[in-house]
This record gives structure tokens, C-alpha cells and sequence, in this order.
């Protein structure tokens, strides 16, 4: 099945639009290989009847399915562990003693593991009177990687990866050759869909922010805009966690940078 220009520059614009992500040039044979799917389960011959068929639907469904669809989603647990051992380093210790609940969002959290992440590091570090007053929120643009977010259940290879005591403390075993983060760590953890293009309903403020490998997919208007409303929700000395290789280059913020990928307020 053939996708014409027109086809992709209508889906490139959409996606824009509606999620702030932006498909470079080059991109035609992905955005293909993943719509495939979508146009055979609806029985649609081109990509231009799938077009059709997204703008007739004024449910919006098809429209946040197909957005769904385009996202990447590449994550890990443990991923960029410096930011992990900053927070053990330097955000845990204040934390430990400060007073009122500690709250974390993760914008742009895939599949969960950078949420659970941080729930396993604040549960080895923070005292048990102070780990319960933790709440993390995590939320992304794409259902699909909540419903695997929400579940907590990862392959046994996937968490082979990860030291063993880690595994043994913070992971229970399903059969057959899956895990599940234990339930005491997925507590700490509420889910949401949100569109970070979109209002933001919740309130700060905020202990930190992570939007790591998230923003490398806007321009810089977007991230821009984007910093600058993170700031206004983290508290005065809170951080903002972007990716460690994340450039912010051209982008005017208030925050301090303090090493890759690490800014405060
Ligand atoms: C590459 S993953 C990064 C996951 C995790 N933060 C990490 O660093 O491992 C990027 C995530 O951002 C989400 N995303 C992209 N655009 C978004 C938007 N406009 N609103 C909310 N989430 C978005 C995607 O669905 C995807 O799950």
C-alpha cells in the first residue's frame, strides 16, 4: 500500500496539531508500518480513506488512536541512572526531613518504568513514615502504554537486566515468565492521560518534574512554552529532570541548570 506525500504531510500535520510531536521528513516508512495495522483492522484500502474515515469520526476516538499509534514510547527501568542517583544524592535527603506530602509528576511516562523507577529508589532511601506520603503522578498521551503502566507486569527478561536485589525487593513473580512490580511501590502511583499540549487540570506544587526524552519530539516554541509552565508548578527549589543528551539550547527558562539533564528552581 502505497502512502502519497499528500497522505503524509495530512497525517504529519494532524499529529502536530494535536500532540505538539513533530515527524521529520524521512519518517514516511514508519508512520506506514504503523498505520498498516490500523487501516487492515478497519478493512480501509488506502491511506486516504483512513484520513476519511478519522475526520468522519467526531467521537475523537479514531483521532487519539491514531496519534496512540505514532508515539514512541523507548523507555526503561533505571534508564539515565544518574538521575536516579541525584535524587538519592540530593532530593531524598531534604525530602526525608521536609513536612506535607512529596510530589513527583512524570510527564511523558510510557509504560511505567520511569515512575516505578522512582518509587523503588524513594522506597530504599526515604523513611517509611515519609515513603507513604508519596505520590507520584504519571501520565502520558498514549492509552496503550498506560494500560501497560497500570498492569505493572514485565517480562522476566526485561528485569534480568536489573540487579538482583532489586528484582528480589521491589518485583513479585507471575507465572509464566512475567514479573509484577510489588504493590506497595505501585500505591505510590496515580495514572492519567494527559496531553501535555492541552490544560492541565492538576495543581502544584510540585518536589520535581521529570519529562525525559519527551520534548526531544517538539519544537522549540513548544518546549519552550512547555519549561516555563513546568517551573510555575514545581516549589521554589524543586527540580525539572529532562533527558541527560536533551538540549534546551534556544529555549529561555528561569530555572538553574545544575549538571545534564538536572535544573532547579
Ligand atoms: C520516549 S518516551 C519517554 C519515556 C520516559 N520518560 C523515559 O525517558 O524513558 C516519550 C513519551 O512521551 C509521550 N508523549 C509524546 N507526546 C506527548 C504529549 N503531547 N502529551 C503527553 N505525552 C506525550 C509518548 O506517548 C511517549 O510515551
Amino acid at each position: 500500500m502505497q502512502l502519497t506525500p499528500e497522505a503524509f504531510a495530512k497525517i504529519r500535520e494532524t499529529l502536530y496539531q494535536v500532540s505538539g510531536i513533530k515527524l521529520e521528513t524521512g519518517k514516511e516508512e514508519l508512520v506506514k508500518a504503523r498505520l498498516i495495522k490500523v487501516l487492515n483492522k478497519l478493512d480501509l484500502a488506502d491511506f486516504e480513506s483512513y484520513l476519511e474515515h478519522v475526520k468522519r469520526d467526531t467521537s475523537g476516538e479514531e483521532l487519539k488512536h491514531m496519534v496512540d499509534v505514532l508515539t514512541t514510547n523507548k523507555t526503561s527501568f533505571y534508564r539515565e541512572n544518574e538521575h536516579f542517583e541525584y535524587v538519592k544524592r540530593t532530593i531524598a535527603p531534604v525530602l526525608s526531613t521536609a513536612n506535607g506530602p512529596l510530589r513527583i509528576w512524570c510527564a511523558g511516562c510510557s509504560s511505567g518504568e520511569e515512575p516505578y523507577t522512582l518509587s523503588m529508589v524513594l522506597n530504599d532511601c526515604l523513611p517509611a513514615g515519609r515513603y507513604a506520603q508519596l505520590q507520584i503522578l504519571a501520565t502520558d498521551i498514549s492509552q496503550r502504554v498506560l494500560s501497560t503502566a497500570r498492569a505493572a507486569e514485565y517480562s522476566e527478561e526485561l528485569a534480568a537486566e536489573l540487579p538482583e536485589v532489586v528484582r528480589r525487593k521491589h518485583f513479585e513473580k507471575l507465572p509464566p515468565g512475567k514479573v509484577r512490580v510489588r504493590a506497595e511501590l505501585r500505591k505510590r502511583i496515580s495514572f492519567a492521560r494527559l496531553n501535555l499540549m492541552g490544560p492541565w487540570p492538576m495543581r502544584g506544587p510540585f518536589d520535581a518534574i521529570f519529562c525525559r526524552n519527551v520534548m526531544i519530539y517538539f519544537d522549540k516554541p513548544t518546549q519552550e512554552s512547555l519549561v516555563n509552565r513546568y517551573y510555575a508548578l514545581i516549589r521554589p527549589g524543586g527540580h525539572m529532570f529532562v533527558s541527560r543528551t536533551e538540549s534546551l539550547a534556544g529555549v529561555q527558562h528561569p530555572f538553574e541548570y545544575i549538571e545534564p539533564g538536572v535544573y532547579r528552581r
